[in-house]
């Protein structure tokens, strides 16, 4: 499979779509908010611009895309100090992600949201500044906007996918696991530390070129508490039991080892020290805040039981068709479809038995970094 190419959230909003299963990801955006506000506000006091370009890397598509402009279009609307001109100001939106994506959905819903946009802010007798949307396919390894062009990015819950699985990382050194597992090879998982430094080195210089001086950028992504690369907390627990689904596969006849062993995902968890090393590479960029944050990583909704057997199963089917909403195209595309049902079903009832005989609650770790161009 090509990424830049092919890979995508499962498209539409049917019951195994990304767009029904994304509240892990939405949970990041809320838990971060105040994160992007600070660096809306300070951009805005700083630059002062009358047309503001803000762009949103890996946007996919469903009500967390549309979620990042509203609390942008808010920020920019309650930031009072600065009446004169923000009441003059402009935006451009511009939202990315991989070709694939599915971006008819997002343009399919942006005139309710403009309706609801509008009564929301008349309702606080606010005038929301005039904004546009619109889209730019490509990957955000590549140049996607002209030079000195944009004022604010941001990126949630994306910048952990590689541009690639690991260069050099052929057929059968990993067998058995689809990312960093118990029984990966050190060499393996240093194959993917260096794959992450490449690409996110190439991600900051091509933002460099792109961001205005003294422009901002929020980046959000899956990383890790540990400094031990084999312990991403609850996420590496959610591939070890997704390595485990396929490994009965195999033992059932299902799936050919071979096909498995050849199987890796293209994602890695950093720790904050991995990321801040990284920024310093770039003399441009100047760190303002990191954090890292512990969501529960329950990816139910909140009218579903929060305690007992029930809760379990309901956590266990959520994650399951969390995870299958993001790495279907993945999966599909080296084993075929057909085994897609079955597999979720075996990672369900892992995952449920997991949860029952959870001790010490793990966490999905996110870390957030607020960059400056200097
Ligand atoms: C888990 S989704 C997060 C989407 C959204 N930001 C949210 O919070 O719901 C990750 C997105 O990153 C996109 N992505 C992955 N690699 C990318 C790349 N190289 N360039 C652009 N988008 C990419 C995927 O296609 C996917 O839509």
């Amino acid at each position: 499979m090509k990424i830049d190419r092919d890979f995508h959230m499962m498209k539409g909003d049917d019951e195994f779509s990304y767009a029904e299963n994304s509240r892990i990801q939405r949970r990041a955006i809320l838990t971060t908010r105040p994160m992007v506000e600070k660096a809306v506000r300070e951009m805005c006091r700083d630059l002062h611009p009358q047309s503001m370009t803000i762009v949103d890397l890996g946007c996919s598509f469903g009500a967390n895309t549309l979620l990042f402009v509203s609390d942008v279009i808010t920020t920019i609307c309650e930031n009072g100090n600065n009446a004169i001109e923000e009441s003059a100001m402009e935006i451009q939106f511009f939202l990315n992600d991989l070709p694939s994506n599915d971006f008819n959905h997002i343009f399919q819903s942006l005139e309710q949201f403009e309706q609801l946009t509008k009564q929301h802010f008349t309702c606080r007798g606010l005038q929301p500044p005039p904004y546009y949307v619109a889209a730019m396919a490509g990957s955000f390894y590549t140049r996607l906007f002209p030079s000195n062009s944009v004022h604010f990015f941001h990126s949630s819950m994306s910048v952990m996918w590689l541009s690639q699985v690991p260069e050099n990382l052929d057929g059968s050194m990993n067998k058995g696991n689809v990312y960093i597992g118990a029984t990966t090879p050190p060499m393996v998982a240093k194959l993917y530390q260096d794959q992450f430094e490449k690409d996110f080195l190439q991600f900051l210089r091509m933002r460099c070129k792109e961001i205005v001086p003294r422009g901002r950028m929020v980046l959000t992504l899956v990383g890790r508490r540990s400094k031990d690369v084999f312990d991403a907390g609850r996420t590496t627990i959610g591939f070890e039991l997704l390595s485990q689904g396929l490994r009965t596969l195999v033992a059932e006849g299902r799936v050919e080892k071979e096909k498995l062993d050849s199987f890796n995902i293209p994602i890695y968890c950093p720790s904050v020290d991995e990321l801040k090393q990284l920024v310093c590479h770039n003399d441009l960029l100047d760190i303002s805040d990191i954090q890292l944050f512990e969501m529960d990583g329950n990816c139910m909704d909140d009218s579903e039981p929060v305690e007992g057997p029930a809760a379990a199963q309901a956590i266990g089917q959520s994650t399951s068709a969390a995870l299958r909403a993001a790495t279907e195209s993945l999966i599909a595309s080296h084993f075929g479809d057909s085994i897609l049902d079955e597999l979720f079903t075996l990672f369900t009832r892992y995952f449920t038995s997991y949860i029952e005989s959870e001790v010490e609650k793990s966490a999905i770790t996110i870390i957030t970094l607020y960059l400056q161009r200097l």
